[in-house]
């Protein structure tokens, strides 16, 4: 039996099997290309910030091209940042006057981006921020970019958050309408006071979004909608989205396995960082979308464009080398999930399985010396096993042939024959065709 979560608000149905998707984050941060909390981080007021705004000139934006290195990847749907904490604005929004339009690029970006996944079959996703460091109604809090501001009492005296709110509900109803069916919204994120914050914490959550009414406007303008679970509400969310790190099982609240996906960086930040050398490689990122899918979960992987617009040569290569892998691969991934319980992994492996199919997909991590044990499943329970990579038969073995040299293995241990030189890919894969 595989694990199954309970129905969700929204349709997931989808979701669940395309398991791949690409995060964009996107904006002026692109410009001082050192982390996307840039404002925050350096306290950068509002005048000296706008000198992105008046340099933003993505000339060599394409997305077309963005659109097929993702689909390339074997990603199947994508979100991005219609605007991000710094409050700046991907679309032409009749709310504000900080948009791409009114910078040197002259035009709104977002729209010829969901043209062009959409035309490649991919769903559409967007994340939009809740925080917004450039409105100025929005609060300052504990984050703010204006945080240790010596006025702060003062300025937030003229700063009212229900226009704020007024605002943000605005401008998702301008996103959740003018763009066709939007498949994913993301919103973030919520940091309301609580036990883990420290005392005084000035911070932000349902009240302060009203979320309880925005959420009602989504789920009316549209129903089907994926939604995250940053907007500080108990209820009503789709999907769990672990961040930066990889969970050790499949992601349960209160004991129930619920919708998860990873959104995991190339690097660190999430925006386009020059410097930053702490960069993935092609097998780690492999094996996290697999490991992901092991414990029934999606990977949303993200990748930070230029501000002359366009993926540097490093997510480039991670792409390429992952849409490698996925080219030969991706039947252990699309449609697969957790592997019932009564299938144990063997060492140093990830199991995924398609319930369709009936299928099991042994991912080698590390390749071991001829035999790969695989404990709990009987060799009569399985019908025919290959590698994945090229269609060639493995053998298997009973644990009888092998006593002589392991001795003493279990009657239901099935040990399968392998080549002694890794196949030439970053993560082999056994495919067992179960009875
Ligand atoms: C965080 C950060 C952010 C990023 C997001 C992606 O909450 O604020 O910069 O956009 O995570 O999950």
């Amino acid at each position: 039996m595989v694990l199954q979560t309970k129905q969700t608000p929204g349709d997931t149905s989808w979701f669940v099997k395309d398991r791949f998707g690409l995060f964009i984050h996107w904006g002026l941060y692109a410009l001082p290309a050192r982390h996307e909390w840039v404002k925050h981080r350096e306290e950068i007021p509002d005048e000296i910030y706008d000198k992105y705004f008046k340099h933003f000139d993505p000339d060599l934006y394409d997305p077309e091209m963005w659109a097929e290195l993702a689909s390339n990847a074997g990603m199947k749907y994508f979100v991005v940042t219609t605007k991000h904490h710094e409050g700046f604005c991907l679309w032409d929004s009749k709310l504000t006057d900080y948009k791409a339009p009114n910078t040197p690029v002259g035009r709104d970006l977002l729209r010829p981006m969901v043209d062009a996944f959409r035309k490649r079959n991919m769903k559409v996703g967007f994340y939009h921020s809740l925080i917004d460091w450039h409105h100025p109604d929005f609060t300052i809090d504990d984050i703010h970019s204006m945080r240790n501001h010596p006025n702060r009492e003062k300025l937030n005296k003229t700063r009212d958050q229900q226009k704020y709110i007024e605002y943000l509900h605005g401008q998702v109803r301008e996103l959740l309408t003018g763009f066709g069916k939007i498949d994913i919204l993301w919103f973030d994120f919520s940091y309301p006071a609580t036990q883990h914050r420290p005392k005084g914490w000035v911070g932000k959550g349902r009240k302060e979004w009203d979320s309880e009414r925005l959420y009602k406007m989504v789920r009316e303008l549209q129903p089907h909608i994926i939604l995250d679970d940053r907007l500080d509400l108990d209820d009503g969310w789709d999907i769990k989205t672990p961040e930066q790190f990889q969970p050790q099982d499949w992601v349960k609240i209160n004991g129930q396995p619920v919708v998860w996906e990873a959104c995991q960086t190339f690097s660190g930040s999430w925006g386009y960082h020059r410097d930053e050398e702490s960069w993935k490689s092609v097998d780690q990122l492999v094996q996290m979308l697999i490991d992901t899918v092991s414990k029934g979960g999606n990977l949303l992987l993200n990748v930070g464009p230029t501000g002359r617009g366009e993926f540097d040569e490093r997510a480039i290569s991670r792409l390429n080398g992952i849409g490698e892998w996925m080219k030969r691969h991706s039947r252990s991934i699309y449609n697969c999930t957790q592997a019932p319980e009564e299938f144990k992994a063997p060492k140093d492996c990830r199991l995924t399985y398609n319930p369709d199919t009936n299928r099991l997909y042994v991912h080698v991590f590390a390749w071991p010396f001829k035999h790969l044990f695989l404990r709990g499943i009987p060799k009569e329970r399985i019908e025919y096993a290959q590698l994945l990579n090229d269609a060639s038969e493995v053998q298997i073995s009973s644990p009888e042939v092998h006593r002589l040299e392991y001795g003493d293995v279990k009657p239901d241990d099935t040990i399968i024959e392998l080549p002694v030189k890794k196949p030439n890919t970053v993560v082999p894969v056994i495919e067992l065709f179960l009875k």
